[in-house]
Order: structure tokens, then C-alpha cells, then sequence
């Protein structure tokens, strides 16, 4: 036994747990010189969603912020997260994109790489560990914690022996939603102490408050490095406080011999920033426990309460709680974390709210259960995956394998703006945002504004998704078109605009979208509609007084919005559309997209006929509810 050491997660987990990710570069240099003065085995600065964030946030460079903090720790081991072939996404990147990410992450300061796979697939961690080694860093392997049927401590140490095959020079137990209880952690790190060479460490989060007690058992297991914040950082989501781990272990063997008084200065300076950013404490809410039930971390639980509460349907979360832990055993119990935790949660919402389990899966899913992102950790269920993808066949190859090479096309897209490589693999990854974010600077620099953005500028915090699944589809502008009367093509609020133009005097002309503005207002009156988006005008009309049920045309069917979100006709902007007026459809054939939740939705239809009209515009908002087609059924 010997002393413990500590890596600091305040600069990368702490602030993305607490704070959704905002802390700025100006918020960390004061500070920087104090914490490598500190003695921290390493400080874990990048990686994981920060990288994503600084472009997409906050428009900064991320490698200009490891630069910057490589120039102030000269001393302490910088430490960076990597998604296995992930990166620092949402999807597979090719290898070559892995390789040069990992060279160029090097060549800017980081030292030491932990790199994991949310489905503990072996194989997506291939490249990066390669490459990490080839260039003479420091591989840090991660077994990704959860609790399932399949999830053994013998299950957990075969992972890391093969880790450790593969060249990891130490291990990483990274249990990211806190559900590693104490003795379990125990037994769990005296079992890879005994079976393995390399170091072994453990990240936890705090979340429901076993993580002090599970480190301290660790502790007494032989864990060689544990993982803390800061303390105006820690707690909650994150991790638990350097300053309660250093104190319960002072004067024992593990003694981590650093100074709690120099950690209280540090401490102070994140105090100023959280105060005068807006930024969350650390707190564990009930719902953040119940993670012992449903095993969601909390800070995606957060975000289900937004995307549930843009669905108009806050009050389901608790049954999508109880949903998430249902579809990850159809899923073949794949750990909750970017991206499966993703994948998994929004399938869940999506069951709940459409009240039919798997009718509507996003294309992120279908590709999970296809295999592109690696081999679940048990099978998945088969009659599941008859209803998901049907007879398409399932890939068991290594994703990556079916990658095409992407550094050239790339290194061309970026010319016009660019010949760093670092730039290259910012576009490489996140191609819309990195556009943007290139245009942003450019502007900036002819502007001749300060090198980093005033904190000031970007405003108070806003817990908004902390990861999207999909990158954004750039929408294209919504043309306006002149209203006039008779033509066939307006839509709900041009009826009504044109209503309200010609004062009802003259409905006849409406006759020809009379059955369009029927069944509004038949939703209108069942209270679909919510009374800000109605024909006010035309409710009292006496044309349309008749008792609604009896103006509609039996045989035509709607096809109504299942979620809110944005409608798409086409797969994407240059492609035909899906359907046309006058198009015959088959049962289960694609009528267009709807992106709801940062992912591309399929919406199907459920019978045969004849599309009668198409109520939306590409690229428009649509509510839930909301008729999209209507269908002439056969
Ligand atoms: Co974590």
C-alpha cells in the first residue's frame, strides 16, 4: 500500500457535469499555475464534449485552449478523454481521422489519453491505442462500469487483461453515471490488482452520493490514482471533492500529501467564477438518485426534462425512466454513456410518447442495432430487432472497417479558410460547426477584436443538450410566398391570414382548402390545437359552424405530427422528396423526416393510398398534433 494519487477533473468532467461544459479558457489561466503547483498526478483539461463545445458555444478554438494551458503547466501530466473511434463525437470516424487526432492532441500538450468505448467493444479502441503508442505517450484504457445480467467482476477484469494485451499502460474503472457501490468497488479493484501489471484508477461521480465511501474502499483495495474536482465543481453530477478525499485519507497509508490549504485558494478562484457566471452547484435531486433504478446520469436526466418539456409532455419523465431501463435490455444492456445513453434515451421518450414501443426509431438506432457502433455487450432481442431493421443484415465487422478514408476531402474543404491540420481535423469532425465557427473567427480577426472572447459576451449558463447525436441540418430559409386566392398549395396560416384580409367576406374562394380547414378546426375543438395557432377569425364563421365530425370525407386519413420538431421531405437538402401529392404509398413506407430531439425521425405511414396533399413546407417547425399528409386510404 502506498499513497494515493489524484488526477483533477475540474477543467474537462467537473464544469461539463455541473455546468454544461461552459467554463471559458479566460475562467481557467488564473488559476492554471496554482493547480500544477498542486501535485495532482495529472489534470484532466480536454476531451469528452469540451472540444464540441468550445466551437459550438463558446467560438473558441479548442486547440487553442490546450496550447494555452500546456504554456501555464509546465509540471503536472495534461490528460485528455477520447471516445474510442468517437473521438470527441457522436459517431464513428474513419482511422485516418483517429490517427492524425491523436498525433496532433499530442503535439499540443496532451500527455496522457484515456480512451474508452461506450459498448465496451475492444475493437473501436484499436486505433487510438496504436496510435498513442506509436508516438510515446501515456494509453489509458478504460472498462466502462454498469450493472446488467452480464456485467460480472470477472467480466470487468477479462475486459482489462485484454486492455492490457493490447499495450494499455494503465487501467481506468470509469463509472460516469456513480453506480459502483463501495464493497463492490472493493472487490472489484482487489480483483484487477491481483490479475493485472499496469496501474489501475477509478473515476466515479458523486451523483448519489456513494462516491466518497467507493473511493475510500478503493483506497483500501490498492487503487493507484482516484479522480476529484474542485470543490465548487464537485458534488451532483460530478465528481467528489478533492478536499474531502485528501482529509479522510490524511495520516493513514494512503495519505495524498497534498495541501488542503493550496487546494482552498484553488477552490476559491472557481467559487468567483461559478458565483458570477450563474453557474449550478452540485445538488442530488431525488430523481438524480434514483439513478440506482434507472442508471441514467444525471446529467442526461436533465436534458430528457428539456426535450420531454419541447414535446409538451414534462409530466411523462418518470415513465420514461422506467422506459430507459426496458429498452437497454432489448438493446443487450449497453452502458448509459455518449452515445448509447443517447441512443437508448431518446428511444425511450419516443416509446412513451407515440404509446407503441419501437413504431418510430431514430436512424441512429436502426445503425446501433445494425452494429456500426460494435457489438452489444449481450444480443440484442430478436423480435426487437425484427421490428427496428427488419431483414437488413447486421455488420460484424470492426465499424470503423467500413469507413471511407476522409483527410483528403477534408484538408480540401477547409482550404479556403485554412492550411492548419488542426483546423482540418475540426472540420473532420463537426463539419456545419466548424464552417461556422471558421467564419466567426475570420470575421473577428478582420475586426481585429481581443484573441479570446470577453466571458462577459456569452451570457448566463443555459443547460441546453449537452451532446447531439446528429449534427445540425442547416435549414434552408423559408421563402415567403404572396397569399392569393385559389391557390392550391396554402397552407393553415395563410388560410387563416387571408381570412382575416378579407374579413370573411368572401368564402366562397376558400372552398378548394375548405377540407384542409376543416380538420383543424375539428382538432380545434378536440383541444389538439392549442388556441394560440387557430383560425380565430373563422371559428365563428358561420360556414364553418356545422358539427365538425360530419364535414369530413370519410375515406381520407391524416397523417399527424407524433412529435414537435421540424419537417423534412427529403433525406436531405438536394434529394427528391419522399412522397408527392398524387404519389401512391405502400403500409410502412417513409412519408418524410421529422428531427425532433437532434435526431432524424421516419415517419411512416400505417396503410395504403394516395397522398391528397401535403400540409407542410420543408425545413418548417411542426407541432404535435399537427396534420403533415392527407391520405385518400385504398
Ligand atoms: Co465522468
Amino acid at each position: 500500500m502506498s499513497k494515493i494519487k489524484i488526477s483533477d477533473t475540474s477543467l474537462r468532467d467537473g464544469h461539463q457535469s455541473l455546468w454544461a461544459t461552459r467554463m471559458a479558457t479566460p475562467d481557467m489561466i488564473p488559476v492554471l499555475k496554482k493547480l500544477d503547483e498542486i501535485g495532482y498526478h495529472s489534470l484532466e483539461i480536454w476531451g469528452g464534449a469540451t472540444f464540441d463545445v468550445c466551437i459550438r458555444y463558446l467560438n473558441e478554438d479548442p486547440w487553442e485552449r490546450l496550447r494555452e494551458i500546456r504554456r501555464n503547466v509546465t509540471k503536472t501530466r495534461l490528460q485528455m478523454l477520447v471516445r474510442g473511434q468517437s473521438l470527441v463525437g457522436y459517431t464513428h470516424y474513419p482511422d485516418d481521422i483517429a490517427v492524425k487526432f491523436i498525433e496532433k492532441a499530442a503535439d499540443n500538450g496532451i500527455d496522457i489519453f484515456r480512451i474508452f468505448d461506450a459498448l465496451n467493444d475492444l475493437r473501436n479502441l484499436e486505433t487510438c491505442m496504436r496510435t498513442v503508442k506509436a508516438i510515446g505517450k501515456h494509453t489509458q484504457a478504460c472498462v466502462v462500469y454498469t450493472i446488467s445480467p452480464v456485467h460480472s467482476v470477472q467480466h470487468f477484469v477479462d475486459t482489462a487483461l485484454r486492455l492490457q494485451d493490447m499495450g494499455a499502460d494503465s487501467i481506468c474503472v470509469k463509472d460516469m453515471a456513480g453506480l459502483l457501490a463501495p464493497y463492490i468497488s472493493y472487490e472489484l479493484i482487489r480483483a484487477l490488482k491481483e490479475n493485472l501489471d499496469v496501474p489501475i484508477q477509478l473515476h466515479t461521480h458523486y451523483i448519489g452520493g456513494l462516491a466518497i465511501a467507493t473511493l475510500l474502499k478503493a483506497a483500501e483495495a490498492g487503487v493507484d490514482i482516484i479522480d476529484t474536482a474542485s470543490v465548487p465543481m464537485a458534488f451532483g453530477s460530478s465528481q467528489p471533492p478533492v478536499e474531502t478525499i485528501v482529509r479522510a485519507l490524511q495520516d493513514t497509508e494512503w495519505d495524498t500529501g497534498l495541501s488542503l490549504h493550496d487546494l482552498f485558494e484553488i477552490a476559491e478562484h472557481f467559487e468567483q467564477i461559478r458565483k458570477h457566471k450563474g453557474f449550478e452547484r452540485g445538488v442530488t435531486r431525488i430523481t438524480d438518485m434514483k439513478v440506482f433504478e434507472h442508471q441514467v446520469p444525471g446529467g442526461m436526466i436533465s436534458n430528457f426534462y428539456s426535450q420531454l418539456e419541447e414535446q409538451k409532455a414534462a409530466h411523462r419523465l418518470d415513465e420514461v425512466l422506467k422506459e430507459i431501463p426496458r429498452v437497454r435490455a432489448d438493446l443487450g444492456y449497453a452502458p448509459l454513456v455518449t452515445p448509447t445513453s443517447q441512443l437508448i434515451g431518446n428511444q425511450a421518450v419516443i416509446n412513451v410518447l407515440l404509446g407503441e414501443r419501437y413504431k418510430m426509431c431514430p436512424g441512429e438506432v436502426k445503425e446501433y442495432v445494425r452494429g456500426c457502433y460494435g457489438k452489444p455487450p449481450a444480443p440484442i432481442d430478436e423480435e426487437v430487432r425484427q421490428k427496428i431493421i427488419g431483414d437488413t443484415p447486421v455488420i460484424d465487422v470492426r465499424p470503423a472497417d467500413l469507413l471511407e478514408p476522409m483527410w483528403g476531402k477534408a484538408r480540401e474543404a477547409v482550404k479556403a479558410w485554412s492550411e492548419s491540420e488542426e483546423d482540418v481535423i475540426t472540420y473532420a469532425l463537426f463539419p456545419q460547426v466548424a464552417l461556422k465557427f471558421f467564419e466567426w473567427r475570420k470575421a473577428r480577426s478582420a475586426e481585429d477584436v481581443p484573441q479570446i472572447q470577453s466571458n462577459d459576451e456569452i451570457g448566463p449558463t443555459v443547460v441546453e443538450n449537452k451532446a447531439s447525436a446528429a449534427p445540425p441540418r442547416v435549414k434552408p430559409p423559408v421563402k415567403p410566398r404572396a397569399v392569393s386566392r385559389g391557390d392550391e398549395d396554402m397552407n393553415i396560416d395563410e388560410i387563416r391570414e387571408l381570412m382575416l384580409l378579407l374579413d370573411q367576406s368572401n368564402i366562397a374562394d376558400l372552398e378548394l382548402q375548405k377540407n384542409d380547414f376543416k380538420i383543424h378546426l375539428r382538432k380545434y375543438a378536440a383541444g389538439v390545437i392549442p388556441a394560440a395557432s387557430n383560425p380565430v377569425s373563422a371559428v365563428s364563421n358561420p360556414v364553418f359552424a356545422e358539427p365538425v365530425e360530419e364535414i369530413l370525407d370519410e375515406s381520407i386519413t391524416e397523417v399527424l405530427a407524433p412529435m414537435v420538431g421540424t419537417f423534412y421531405a427529403a433525406p436531405s437538402p438536394d434529394a427528391a422528396p419522399y412522397v408527392k401529392i398524387g404519389d401512391r404509398v405502400e403500409p410502412g413506407q417513409t412519408l418524410c423526416i421529422l428531427e425532433a430531439m437532434k435526431l432524424m425521425n421516419e415517419i411512416k405511414t400505417d396503410f395504403a393510398g394516395t397522398i391528397v396533399n401535403i400540409l407542410v413546407e420543408n425545413a418548417q417547425p411542426v407541432e404535435y398534433g399537427q396534420t403533415l399528409f392527407l391520405i385518400q386510404k385504398d
